[in-house]
């Protein structure tokens, strides 16, 4: 496993992303993900899956050190009495003293960011927490963050693949020290079809997903694909054996379009 270094954090390039895996499923493919080789997993409060997340730690039989898990603080929990409440929830599900990384969900401006950063760094000082950060941050918001945070910030999860040109924020953690970790990092499955991906991956004897993936962890990025199928949790880890030349990994860069960003909502910032 190949690991993203960030302001002392070491977060191990490919996890699995447990967005809308649910139940006895949630739990069977963390575990199976775990006996494959995954040391990396993703959910969040708002996912819902906590507990089968724990489960699924769990049944695996990996030794909890080996392995970094990732919850985040849903929005409506940033006051910081209850970002604090909020985490030993987290906690209490996943039935673990501490989470690897522990991040905000979203930016939200009804609460004063320095605010909730105070209560994010004080739960890491607290021991719940072994390192923090943001997720959907934009560069200002970085920069602001990073200015009000009194513990280093880890990384900013963004929604990244090779539809969207995430350079600017890309730099801006880069500043900070800070690691991406790229979310939807398959376009939600949207490449699987994409004749670009699936003629380079001809040439290393790879699939579409896999060189979309391996384009990521080239660029130091960290990538965290969901799968509900156990065949492709193989598949999406199966990235290490193969290297994308230069020429590769710009025609892939090029495949960016303004059109490419899938995750907006109202209460999304105003991106980069
Ligand atoms: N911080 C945030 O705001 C945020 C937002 C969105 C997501 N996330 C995190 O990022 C994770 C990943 O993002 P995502 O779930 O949006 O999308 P994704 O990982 O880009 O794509 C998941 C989709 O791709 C399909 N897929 C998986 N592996 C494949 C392969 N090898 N070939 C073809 N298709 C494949 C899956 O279908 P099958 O199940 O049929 O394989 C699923 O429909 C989430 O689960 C979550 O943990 C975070």
């Amino acid at each position: 496993m190949q690991f993203v270094e960030a302001n002392g954090a070491k977060i191990p390039a490919i996890g699995l992303g447990t967005w809308e895996l649910r139940g006895r499923t949630c739990a069977r493919l963390v575990e199976q993900a775990l006996r494959l080789g995954y040391r990396h997993i993703d959910t969040a409060q708002i996912y819902e899956n906590e507990r089968e997340v724990g489960d699924g730690l769990r049944a695996s039989k990996v030794k909890r050190d080996e392995i970094f898990v990732t919850t985040k603080v849903w929005t409506t929990h940033f006051a910081p009495n209850d970002l604090e409440r909020s985490t030993r929830e987290s906690l209490t599900k996943l039935r673990l003293t501490e989470v690897d990384l522990l991040l905000l969900h979203w930016p939200n401006p009804q609460v004063p960011l320095a605010e909730t950063l105070g209560a994010l760094a004080h739960v890491r000082k607290l021991g719940m927490a072994r390192h923090i950060g943001v997720s959907n941050f934009t560069v200002a918001l970085i920069e602001e963050a990073v200015a009000a945070c009194p513990e280093p910030l880890a990384c900013d999860q963004v929604e990244y693949h090779p539809y969207l040109d995430q350079t600017k924020v890309r730099e801006a953690c880069a500043r900070q020290g800070m690691a991406v970790v790229a979310y939807s990092p398959i376009a939600k499955g949207r490449i699987k079809n994409d004749q670009t991906l699936a003629r380079i991956g001809q040439g290393h004897g790879k699939s579409a997903a896999q060189v979309c993936l391996r384009w990521l962890i080239q660029q130091n990025v960290s990538a965290i694909p969901r799968t509900s199928r156990i065949e492709r949790l193989s598949e999406n880890i199966d990235i290490f054996d193969f290297v994308l030349s230069d020429e590769e990994m710009i025609e892939i860069s090029g495949m960016a379009n303004a059109k490419g960003r899938l995750t907006d909502f109202g209460f999304a910032p105003k991106w980069d």
